[in-house]
């Protein structure tokens, strides 16, 4: 990857993930650097770094909290990639964003997962706030450099300096501490290492794919059956409650099934994403802690 690449939400989960991938060929940007909010930040940011590619790997992702910060969640989320979009489009820029499955609140996925050109239905203002994000870079991109909206599910990657906690390691620690572990298991979709979505836009950029693109790892599952591979994994042996989504009182509704097809990601780079039980024993062989390979 020759182009000069500039990263937003560099602190993020996917952002350091894509800091590491792209080495020195990137500026990654914190918020302190470049923020969403403020359209003098990107544009003072782009003027001076000049990049050929912006990805944005920043959001607001907090989806409870959301439905009480709803002015700030559709100003980093939505109102944020339109004026990054904008800017971009100016300058000739391409930009690559990040969109996520929790705007497919429908129901059941159709057979093979949502397509790309299947309608969203979001519940909730992060999903809403992120739709909106999606569509306002779509139609902010410019002809001559056309934007990409790659859209994942259930990112996990290697532990956050800042102690921020993926599911993975959320689960780990709570099998660790002896706390009880209560898993729903009537929410279905792929979880996702944030790495294999790294290399999914190294394979993508050069293809100068654009519009909506979804990327996440093979097969599916529920939370629970997420949380009992984790633990089963990592040797650990400790008993899950797998409950109803209801139980846990969340503000906001999450999608009942939100498995993503990944059709098109293949037709356009000829790579099936990998299974994601393999992607996780990975990520928790990266960690030393998958069973038995100390
Ligand atoms: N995590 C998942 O399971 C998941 C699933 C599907 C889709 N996605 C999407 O994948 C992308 C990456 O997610 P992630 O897991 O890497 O998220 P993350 O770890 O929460 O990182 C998001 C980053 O965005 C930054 N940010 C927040 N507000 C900002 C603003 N106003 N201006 C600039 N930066 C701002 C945050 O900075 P601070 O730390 O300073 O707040 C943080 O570093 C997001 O678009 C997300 O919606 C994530």
């Amino acid at each position: 990857m020759d182009s000069k690449v500039a990263i937003i939400g560099a602190d993020g989960q996917l952002g350091r993930a894509l800091v590491a991938r792209f080495g020195g060929a990137a500026c990654g940007w914190s918020r302190q650097d470049c923020d969403l909010t403020d359209a003098q930040s990107i544009v003072a940011r782009l003027d001076e770094a000049q990049p050929e590619v912006v990805i944005n790997a920043a959001a607001y992702n907090q989806v409870d909290a959301a439905e009480d910060q709803i002015d700030l969640a559709w100003n980093v989320n939505a109102r944020g990639p339109e004026r990054l979009a904008r800017a971009c489009s100016e300058r000739g820029i391409r930009l690559v964003h990040i969109g996520t499955d929790y705007v497919f609140g429908n129901g059941p996925a159709p057979i093979g997962g949502w397509k790309e050109t299947d309608l969203p239905l979001p519940q909730g203002q992060y999903a809403a706030s992120k739709l909106a994000g999606d569509l306002a870079v779509l139609r902010e991109s410019s002809e001559t450099q056309p934007a990409l909206v790659v859209r994942t599910c259930g990112l996990y990657g290697a532990a956050s300096p800042t102690g921020k906690r993926s599911f993975v390691n959320a689960i780990l620690d709570r099998a660790r501490t002896g706390q009880p572990l209560r898993v729903v298991h009537d929410q279905r979709c792929t979880p996702t290492h944030v790495e294999d979505l790294v290399e999914a836009l190294v394979r993508l950029l050069p293809l100068r794919a654009s519009g909506l693109i979804h990327f996440v790892n093979g097969g599916d599952c529920t939370w629970f059956e997420f949380a009992a591979e984790i633990l089963r994994l990592a040797g650990i042996d400790r008993p899950i409650e797998p409950i109803l989504s209801s139980d846990l009182k969340q503000k906001a509704a999450r999608p009942v099934d939100s498995r993503l097809s990944t059709e098109r990601f293949t037709a356009l780079t000829g790579h099936s994403p990998r299974p994601w039980r393999e992607a996780l024993a990975q990520r928790l062989a990266a960690d030393g802690v998958l069973a038995g390979s100390n």
